[in-house]
């Protein structure tokens, strides 16, 4: 007999939407077959009318995260809980080296403390060096053996002591490059810093200014530079939330003469654009980079629908309305980042799939099957198919909700999607074989979430 058996949905994977039943055992999807062919499941779940998903992966979560002088605001229960009822059944967050005592391999045994117990589906890090020394490029080699292949350069944040300098850059590609993937945070730091000082000289450091601040040429010309050193390092490199129709022309071009290169945009960048800051609430959509101008959002979405763009990631990093407050208004002071862990599918289903943009099996792929090629978690997880994990989204299309701040879980105050009519809700979400989410409300165990080793 098996532990449970789907029936009567429609399967939606990145290359195929058949009407299929599904079996599961051992938190292992076992069988797939035509409807009615199954036996006997102890549970028996109908999804008629529904459309079933390999649980989505978030390869870009950012749970408890320091910055200027604070920390993200949910944690790893609170964070992961969201993701689940939004259909996410894997998160990779960020092993980031903010105290520069530690070495890498001390900073993920830290970062893990505080996500083991706590968790409630899967997870992975990527380990986020913040010293450009050769310390750091030795034990790169080393991180990738303790099964955390990837990592994210910030090219930015030099005050902040984040920045990563192009030598350590050019270093790391060079020396994962066959077992790893060097992620890089790529805007110009000069340029940005420089550009700060100088509206801030002149009184205007109000949020409007700030997408003037950062314009598009702080992220393309990182991104440039990037290329050229993966070019010449042969590595193997991903661009974390790319945000600029100029980037993603440079990243075509790459991939077109060779060059192992993947992209993620996020969310926000598909649907939010620069007009934000000039609301009342503007200070609270500073984000890194920042939200751009309509002609971005629209060449982002034909890179998402040709294939340019690899990956939908949500950059989820919440800070509360009174965190964001903490700048008076200044946008150099108010700590970088938007909420979203838990509306990515809605958000893109809408947007993407309902506005015809990206198919809906295109949409799988960015939020679920690439995700997991990347960074190694393929075909455990991001699939559909006898041996992958159990990991399942169960999906009403139909249904359609306004949202509101106070339906959504975690534990920030305020979402950027608020007031949107979306679609494309996860109903039932289940992750290695266990029902952790039932007509949306969460009904898993804290910490019953595990640490992902990966190979690539
Ligand atoms: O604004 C953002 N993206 N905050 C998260 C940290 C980072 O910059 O990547
Ligand atoms: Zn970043």
């Amino acid at each position: 007999m098996y532990d449970t058996v789907i029936r009567n949905g429609l399967v939606v994977t990145h290359d195929s939407t058949i009407e299929a039943d599904i079996a599961i055992k051992n938190g292992k999807i076992l069988s797939i077959g035509a409807r009615g062919s199954l036996k006997e499941g102890k549970t028996e779940l109908n999804a008629t009318g529904k459309v079933i998903m390999p649980g989505l992966i978030d390869p870009h979560v950012h749970i408890k995260h320091p910055f200027k002088d604070t920390f993200s605001q949910d944690d790893f229960y609170t964070a992961t809980i969201a993701a689940a009822r939004g259909g996410t059944t894997t998160v990779i967050d960020f092993a980031i080296q903010w105290d520069k005592k530690l070495n890498l391999a001390e900073t993920v045994a830290l970062r893990k403390k505080q996500a083991d117990g706590q968790v409630v589906i899967d997870y992975a890090l990527h380990v986020c060096p913040t010293k450009s020394s050769m310390d750091t490029a030795k034990e790169l080699p080393k991180i990738v053996e303790l099964g955390i292949p990837s990592f994210k350069l910030y090219m930015i944040y030099r005050k902040q002591g984040r920045m990563t300098d192009d030598g350590i850059i050019f270093r790391a590609l060079e020396e994962v490059k066959n077992d790893g993937i060097v992620g890089v945070h790529a805007e110009n730091s000069a340029i940005a810093e420089f550009s700060e000082e100088d509206y801030l000289n002149r009184g205007l450091s109000s949020p409007a200014a700030f997408p003037m601040v950062k314009p598009n040429i702080v992220e393309a010309e990182a991104i440039n530079r990037v290329l050229y050193l993966n070019k010449c390092a042969q590595g193997n490199l991903y661009i974390f939330h790319l945000s600029t129709a100029e980037g993603l022309e440079m990243v075509a071009e790459a991939r077109g003469k060779g060059q192992s290169v993947t992209a993620e945009t996020c969310t926000h960048y598909l649907v939010l654009t620069e007009d934000y800051y000039k609301r009342s609430d503007g200070a609270n959509f500073i984000c890194s980079p920042p939200l751009r101008s309509y002609d971005d959002v629209d060449a982002l979405w034909k890179g998402v629908a040709n294939g340019t763009i690899d990956v939908i990631g949500s950059d989820h990093c919440g800070f509360g309305k009174e965190q964001k407050a903490l700048g008076n208004g200044d946008f150099s002071k108010t700590p970088n980042g938007l909420p979203g862990i838990e509306l990515r599918l809605p958000v893109i289903y809408t947007e993407g799939v309902l506005k015809k943009r990206i198919s809906i099996n295109r949409m799988v792929e960015a939020l679920s099957t690439n995700p997991a090629k990347i960074f190694g978690l393929y075909p455990k997880k991001g699939a559909i198919l006898p041996g992958s994990d159990a990991d399942l989204a169960i999906v009403d299309l139909n249904e359609e909700r306004e949202i509101i701040t106070s339906n959504l879980s975690g534990s920030v105050d305020w979402s950027p999607y608020e007031g949107m009519h979306l679609r494309g809700f996860a109903e039932t979400v289940i992750s290695r074989g266990e029902i952790i989410v039932n007509n949306g409300v969460f009904k898993g165990k804290r910490g019953r979430g595990k640490f992902l080793e990966r190979k690539l």
